[in-house]
């Protein structure tokens, strides 16, 4: 009797997360390529090394570039959690991003995971709030100058721009009152929001009954103990990852300029490397058109998938199958290469200067539709060539578009150099 009631208390906390037996099948790394317990992971490191850093970190214009200074003296932990915290911070956004992929690649994102999806999108969109609000706190150069920068894109946005830009920055200038503000979004705000939506994430998928199954043929479902086979996993992703983590944050430290000095921008000034693709596109589009435009209808997009019929592959079969492998593959390749190809044709010709008159059009709408068409041409040509299914042709385009960020943004980060040209790396 004694002994079967510890059996059952052990485990009884983790089974909040997992049901007591789950399908064999849901367990296997190849399917989640541990990305979701990877998250996690990293949103409990980024919880603990915030926590800790806010014992050195001084959040006021006069004092912050110091007191991260001071972290790093000799015998001081918190330069190490400093640096724990800023490798985490980066990494959760690539992590964040492939496990999305993953999600939607492997069709989990029908049903109740439709639901589980958006709040997935409106997480990702924290993850680079909190990222973005972190930036500007040690408050050097880089910092500075690159909030400086996209608080000033935010005034194209229409009707609210101007007064989205003086709340955000506390006045006309990024100053004392920004930097209150941000360490405010960022300790206390965004942190909360992310993990209330977190804990419905986790919630949801175990309503979902857990992770998504490849279709299942004849005869009962084998299932095993969650408890040690799930769990067992997860801690070794875990710990994997928070020892590498470690390791790496021992031997790198976290960037850190120059103090900030407002009157003495640097050339050129890059916003962070999560951010470079809008940043890059702001040279080909009207900036309104990527500041306001293009974030709604990507979250738009994104968080109406699930409900577009026949638009989500076979669940728990990545790419749908043998011909999706290639499908995803040739789209990610042409996304890029045809990004890459416009960006070059526009920097030379100076496309988007033409009709000075009408940046709307020459600079917003025309180039939309083009690449609209491009959309429409890719997916038109898989489903009446090669036979492929809506689902497919619907991976395809968002695999473009992945080609298309992912160009971008390496573009944004290593090729552009002084007045943001065009230049290549290590032969300037
Ligand atoms: C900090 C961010 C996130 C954390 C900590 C997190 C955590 C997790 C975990 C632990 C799982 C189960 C294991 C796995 O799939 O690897 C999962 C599944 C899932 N996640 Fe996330 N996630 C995050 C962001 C996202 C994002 C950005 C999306 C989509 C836009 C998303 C959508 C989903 C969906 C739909 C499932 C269910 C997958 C299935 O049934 O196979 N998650 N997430």
């Amino acid at each position: 009797m004694e002994k079967g009631r510890v059996r059952t208390a052990r485990p009884s906390f983790l089974l909040h997360l997992h049901p007591r037996r789950v399908p064999e099948e849901t367990i296997r790394f190849s399917l989640s390529l541990g990305l979701g317990g990877m998250a996690a992971t990293l949103c409990l490191a980024l919880t603990f090394t915030g926590v800790f850093q806010l014992l050195s970190y001084v959040p006021r214009m006069d004092g912050a570039y110091e007191s991260v200074l001071q972290m790093y003296d000799q015998g001081n932990l918190a330069g190490f959690m400093r640096n724990i915290h800023y490798w985490s911070g980066n990494l959760l956004v690539i992590v964040c991003f492939l496990h999305m992929l993953r999600v939607f690649l492997t069709g989990a994102l029908t049903g109740r995971r439709g639901i589980n999806w958006v709040v997935g999108v409106l997480v990702f969109g924290l993850v680079l709030g909190a990222n973005f609000t972190g930036y500007l706190l040690p408050n050097d150069q880089l910092a500075y100058w690159a909030v400086t920068i996209f608080t000033s894109m935010l005034s194209y946005v229409p009707l609210c721009g101007s007064w989205l830009v003086t709340t955000l920055r506390g006045g006309v200038d990024v100053g004392p009152v920004t930097l209150t503000n941000f360490f405010a979004i960022h300790v206390g705000i965004l942190p909360v929001l992310l993990w209330l939506l977190l804990v419905y994430h986790f919630w949801l998928i175990r309503k979902a009954g857990g992770l998504i199954q490849r279709p299942q043929g004849e005869g009962p479902i084998k299932m095993v103990d969650a408890m040690p086979h799930l769990v067992f996993r997860e801690f070794a992703v875990g710990l994997t990852l928070l020892s590498l983590l470690a390791v790496f944050s021992a031997i790198f430290d976290a960037p850190l300029g120059e103090p900030a000095t407002p009157g003495n921008s640097p050339n050129p000034v890059k916003a962070a490397w999560y951010f470079m693709g809008l940043q890059e596109l702001l040279l080909h589009l009207h900036p309104a058109f990527v500041t306001c435009l293009i974030p709604v209808l990507t979250f738009c997009v994104l968080a109406s998938i699930p409900y577009i019929n026949n638009a989500v592959l076979p669940g728990g079969v990545w790419f749908g199958g043998t011909r999706g492998h290639h499908v995803a593959a040739w789209s990610l390749v042409i996304g890029a290469a045809c990004t890459t190809i416009t960006v070059c044709i526009d920097s030379m010709l100076s496309l988007n200067s033409t009709m000075p008159d009408h940046p709307w059009l020459t600079r917003g709408v025309l180039p939309l539709l083009v690449y609209g068409a491009l959309l429409t041409g890719w997916y038109a040509f898989f489903r009446r060539y090669t036979g492929c299914s809506r689902a497919e042709g619907t991976m395809a385009v968002m695999v473009f578009l992945t080609g298309t960020i992912v160009s971008l943004t390496i573009i944004g980060c290593w090729f552009r150099g002084e007045g943001m040209a065009l230049v290549v790396p290590f032969l300037e």
